[in-house]
């Protein structure tokens, strides 16, 4: 009798956890069959723009692997003590960085860099500051396990989500399998792959339009798209040569073409060596991912260690303090004959206004990549 009445209680439990999620529109109480909607790639990106990425040939998108991986991003059951979630050092509204100079993890340790933006990974082909990662698939195991970001084991994970009802009916609807951790990569991998931002002003008349631009913006686009020349009456240069490393409609050089890992010229000695750890090679030595400037506005602050904390700080280490003395400088940037540019503070100004027509405000408020669990 007993035994009876606490079998009715688990079914009566067990069928309460499977009622639809109210926070959660695709979580529903239906019995799921493996049957994942495909999405068409060349709906998600701006193939006229950008061109179509490489994308990985054995994780297609899916509306349910993607929506898995939004899901795995927000949740902090991905931290050892369920504390912080991918989405706690990668920010929406801040173009998925954050406002630290140094990304704080789990217990309150520091991490050692400041958080990347995360958009338009899909053309990328390294990551991280050092370029130390090819793929996002191998990328997320990394912050996962740090003992100064999430610091989770794998066992242990697969056994959380295991436990939980969203994931085994989200694992079964996207993969046909059981929660499990290889599956949740390529599920992050599909979402992280979807975060595509080309709604600038900037991405709207590059490079054709430049009319759309006011007067300030106009000298400013200039400045960015032309090569170091010092006029011979006035002095002052007619271009800040931005666009070799910061160039084209993502304002990033395809990594790891030209541009795609550089020193330009923050130091002489290398507290962090970047690429050059990776390597073990000298001349690698400084050398960091050149990031996209689409955004920028919002993802302050600057560079790997997040030394600046405005773009006027960024805009005054390319003017005035360029170390061109530093061993490995890249070539585009010796290649100014080693004279600071000395820009005026009006070309100052002119260099900022290009710089944030470059905000796209609708990736950055996009519903389909916010946090599904708070709505
Ligand atoms: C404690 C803060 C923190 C957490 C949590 C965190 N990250 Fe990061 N993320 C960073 C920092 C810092 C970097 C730069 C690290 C470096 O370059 O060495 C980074 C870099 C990245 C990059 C590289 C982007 C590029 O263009 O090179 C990706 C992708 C990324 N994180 C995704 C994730 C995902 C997915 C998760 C969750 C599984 C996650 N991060 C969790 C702080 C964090
Ligand atoms: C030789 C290649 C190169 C040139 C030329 C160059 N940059 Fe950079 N830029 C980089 C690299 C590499 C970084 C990251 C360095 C680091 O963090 O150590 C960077 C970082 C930045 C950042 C900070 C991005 C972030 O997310 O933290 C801004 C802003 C920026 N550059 C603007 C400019 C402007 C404006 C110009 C022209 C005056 C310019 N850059 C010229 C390679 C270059």
């Amino acid at each position: 009798m007993n035994r009876i009445v606490l079998l009715g209680l688990c079914l009566t439990l067990g069928l309460w956890s499977c009622k639809k999620d109210p926070k959660d529109p695709l979580v529903g109480g239906e019995p799921t069959v493996y049957k994942p909607t495909v999405i068409d790639p060349t709906s998600i990106f701006p193939v006229g723009k950008f061109g179509m990425p490489t994308l990985p040939s054995d994780n297609p998108f899916t509306v349910e692997g993607v929506y898995l991986g939004r899901m795995l991003f927000y949740d902090p059951m991905l931290s050892f003590d369920s504390s912080i979630s991918c989405g706690s050092c990668h920010r929406q509204e801040n173009a998925f960085t954050e406002t630290k100079r140094l990304s704080t993890g789990i217990y309150g340790l520091q991490a050692n860099r400041n958080s990347s933006s995360l958009y338009n990974l899909a053309y990328s082909k390294k990551f991280f500051w050092d370029a130390r990662q090819s793929t996002l698939r191998e990328l997320v195991f990394e912050p996962i396990q740090a003992h100064n970001e999430m610091a989770m084991t794998l066992p242990l994970l697969a056994k959380k989500l295991g436990r939980t009802q969203r994931y085994i009916e989200y694992f079964d609807k996207a993969f046909g399998s059981k929660p499990n951790v290889f599956d949740m990569s390529k599920a992050l991998e599909q979402f992280l792959l979807t975060l595509v931002s080309n709604g600038s002003r900037f991405n709207a008349f590059f490079p054709g339009k430049f009319s759309l631009l006011n007067d300030s913006e106009k000298r400013g686009a200039l400045l960015f798209n032309g090569l170091v020349d010092f006029d011979a009456v006035t002095g002052l240069t007619t271009g800040a040569d931005c666009f070799h490393c910061h160039g084209g409609g993502l304002a990033q050089q395809n990594n790891p073409d030209m541009g795609g890992i550089a020193n330009n010229g923050l130091d002489g000695n290398f507290p962090d060596k970047g690429y050059g750890a990776i390597t073990g090679n000298p001349a690698d030595r400084g050398l960091f991912k050149t990031p996209s400037l689409l955004n920028i506005s919002v993802t302050a602050p600057y560079m790997h260690d997040g030394r600046f904390a405005t773009l006027d700080e960024v805009i005054d280490h390319y003017s005035d303090n360029v170390n061109y003395l530093s061993p490995t400088i890249s070539p585009m940037m010796a290649a100014h004959g080693n004279r600071q540019l000395k820009l005026t503070v009006q070309q100052k100004a002119d260099l900022k206004a290009f710089l944030m027509t470059m905000t796209d405000t609708a990736f950055l408020a996009n519903p389909a990549y916010a946090n599904p669990f708070k709505k």
